[in-house]
């Protein structure tokens, strides 16, 4: 029997706009728990915007409104006052495109901010640091010299060190932003694994820097395309045999 968990996100007839610009037009969309969950898209077409949304990072820039609409998160709505945003991010952690160390050693990267959520205990601290560097596949590259500066890895490295200290506040759900697209492809195929692991404990939400990265990792996929849903399914019917025309051009590449 397959279980079936309740879906971690459900965003409701979600209008969002900046000023003049309509980022997000009537979304409605549900995200299911520990799969991953590709967002497609031509840029402009608001993926970023929609996951910004899903940690509330989006209130940090100033810009922008719900016009209408809801995003729950599990089953609860994100955008009331009794939200803990502190709470939320970390438990909704994100991955950029830009890789950003902390200007610390490897280890402290992977440390610091279990420090600052008040855990003191050596024992547990070090034991952090090995689990989250192996879940992401930079253990063995690293593992003799956890004393360097994270800022000394190569950009790849430095991705997964980013994608290891998100791992150390153990979030439900990691939302990534185009992670690979300044990376070789052995790092990208690295992290792609990584995310294939960690998907079994945690809700995983991406926008690839390509189409072949998007089929290559959706377990569902949603293409929007300038601000507007096209079409949501699974990643073998979205890659493969898209009901949308506008979908099929986009993955066989006639535009984008
Ligand atoms: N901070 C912002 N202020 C004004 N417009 C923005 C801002 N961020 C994004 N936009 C606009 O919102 C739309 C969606 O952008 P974005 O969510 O970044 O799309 P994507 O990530 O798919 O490239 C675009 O038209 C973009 O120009
Ligand atoms: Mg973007």
């Amino acid at each position: 029997m397959v279980e079936t968990l309740p879906p971690k996100y459900e965003i409701r007839n979600l209008t969002f706009r900046y000023g003049e610009t309509v980022a997000l037009r009537d979304i409605s969309l549900s995200i299911p728990a520990n799969q991953i969950f590709v967002l497609l898209g031509p840029a402009g077409s608001g993926k970023s915007t929609l996951l910004r949304l899903l940690n509330r990072l989006i209130d940090m820039s100033g810009e922008g409104r719900i016009e209408a609409g809801e995003v729950l998160f599990n089953g609860q709505s994100l955008y009331t006052s009794d939200v803990n945003v502190a709470e939320l991010r970390r438990r909704v952690g994100m991955v950029f495109a830009q890789p950003v160390p902390l200007p610390m050693s490897i280890q402290e990267n992977i440390t610091y901010g279990m420090k600052l959520a008040g855990i003191r205990d050596q024992a547990r601290l070090q034991a952090a640091v090995e689990s989250t560097l192996r879940k992401a596949a930079l253990w063995d590259e690293v593992k003799d010299r956890l004393n360097s500066p994270g800022n000394a890895l190569s950009g790849g490295q430095q991705q997964r060190l980013c994608l290891a200290r998100t791992l150390a506040l153990e979030p439900d759900v990691i939302l990534l932003d185009e992670p690979t697209s300044g990376l070789d492809p052995i790092s990208t195929l690295k992290v792609e694994e990584a995310l294939q692991d960690l998907k079994q404990s945690i809700t995983i939400v991406f926008a690839p820097s390509s189409v072949q990265q998007g089929a290559r990792i959706a377990d569902n996929a949603a293409f929007l395309l300038t601000s507007e849903l096209i079409e949501v399914g699974t990643g073998d019917v979205i890659f493969t045999r898209p009901s949308q025309q506008k979908t099929e051009d986009y993955i066989t590449g006639r535009f984008g």
